[in-house]
């Protein structure tokens, strides 16, 4: 692989491309959709009740599937029923009357999310749709069930995560299932919109973590590591988001359960292809902060490469949108160094096309 030099994060061509400028824009407005998604989400029309649910379920793929991520890693602690993201075509069986199930696809055509949904359906559950169009709306529209319209202007789903996080915490809001998290949303687009200006393409790179990151990790491995709770679904973020805008391998592991394996993988030498982000978060339990420290000194043998990222703000939501902010960067200078294009995808959009026949 050759590496551009790093300066070409400095220039203007690069980072003004047609794909590359796209992306960071997008990155860009992930404070702004967190609010835009939030809002679309609380006022959505014919919301089912509330009342007596056992589960909640959240669908989706890729892109989408996050959301259901994001929403376990906010919730999962704090709801009386538990939150299950599923990723795939089937329901598990608890799934019935009592459960709120929540489809999410930007695309609206995403085959597993859309058999996910049909199942739920027939299984009697009370379903809620999160769509920008696509097949997922005209079903939702058809079946009576309440549906998220989002804003169809962005090209790909990744580029939508804040549209498509925020709508099913409104949702949830709406249904009396979660206290109102709007304090917490318009801190983390504040935040964001900070964050922005701090790692955006115009900050040179002396003095832009993102850039400096993109830039020791060049044409090694990205091995992400993230502190469990928020920091493990950012450390899955940016494992997709290398492999999307950068076009390279990347792998995640989360801790403490890294200990557990992961540790004894690091053989003497073993470190030197990769490049390890720890991904860590002031919520994250104090044992497994002291886990950080002991885990990497007992695998000091395989020489890996670490930088840590600590997520920004005070609460959950913006230490998860401030690491994935971070990653989403990271990701994006990572294929202009790499001389990719960070928008395209075709392998992965040539393989739907296919399936689809
Ligand atoms: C593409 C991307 C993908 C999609 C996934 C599901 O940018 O991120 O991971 O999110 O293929 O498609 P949607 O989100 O339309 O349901």
């Amino acid at each position: 692989m050759r590496l551009a030099d790093p300066s070409a994060l400095d220039d203007h061509r690069a980072l003004g491309a047609d794909g590359a400028a796209t992306m960071l824009n997008l990155v860009r407005s992930t404070g702004r959709q967190l609010q835009e998604g939030y809002r679309a989400g609380r006022s959505a029309p014919g919301l089912p009740s509330g009342g007596l649910l056992r589960s909640i379920v959240v669908c989706g793929m890729g892109g989408s599937g996050v959301a259901g991520d994001i929403l376990r890693a906010l919730y999962a602690e704090r709801l009386p029923v538990p939150i299950v993201p599923i990723k795939g075509y089937g329901l598990p069986e608890f799934c019935g009357r009592e459960t709120l199930l929540v489809a999410v696809s930007y695309s609206g055509n995403t085959e597993e999310t859309l058999s996910a949904y049909t199942e739920a359906i027939a299984r009697g559950c009370r379903v809620v749709t999160v769509s920008a169009g696509g097949e997922l709306a005209r079903l939702a529209r058809g079946d009576d069930v309440a549906h998220v319209r989002l804003p169809a202007h962005v090209p790909v789903p990744r580029g939508a995560l804040g549209f498509l996080a925020s709508a099913p915490m409104g949702v949830l809001e709406s249904m009396e299932l979660i206290p109102s998290p709007a304090d917490e949303i318009e801190r983390t687009a504040f935040l964001l919109e900070d964050l922005a200006t701090a790692l955006g393409p115009e900050r040179p790179g002396g003095e832009n973590e993102a850039k400096s990151l993109a830039a020791w990790i060049g044409h090694r491995i990205p091995v992400v590591w993230g502190s469990e709770g928020v920091a493990d679904v950012a450390a899955m973020r940016w494992k997709t988001q290398v492999n999307e805008n950068a076009k390279g391998p990347a792998f995640v592991s989360v801790l403490p359960e890294l200990d557990h394996n992961e540790v004894e993988g690091w053989s003497a030498g073993s470190g030197t292809p990769f490049a390890t982000i720890v991904l860590r978060h002031g919520g994250e339990h104090p044992k497994v902060g002291r886990r950080v420290v002991a885990s990497l000194e007992a695998i000091a043998p395989a020489a890996l490469d670490t930088r840590e990222v600590l997520g920004k703000g005070f609460g959950p939501l913006e230490s998860l949108f401030s690491l994935v902010m971070m990653g989403d960067f990271v990701s994006i200078y990572l294929g202009v160094l790499r001389g990719v294009d960070p928008l395209a995808i075709p392998v992965l959009s040539g393989l739907k096309e296919r399936l689809r026949e």
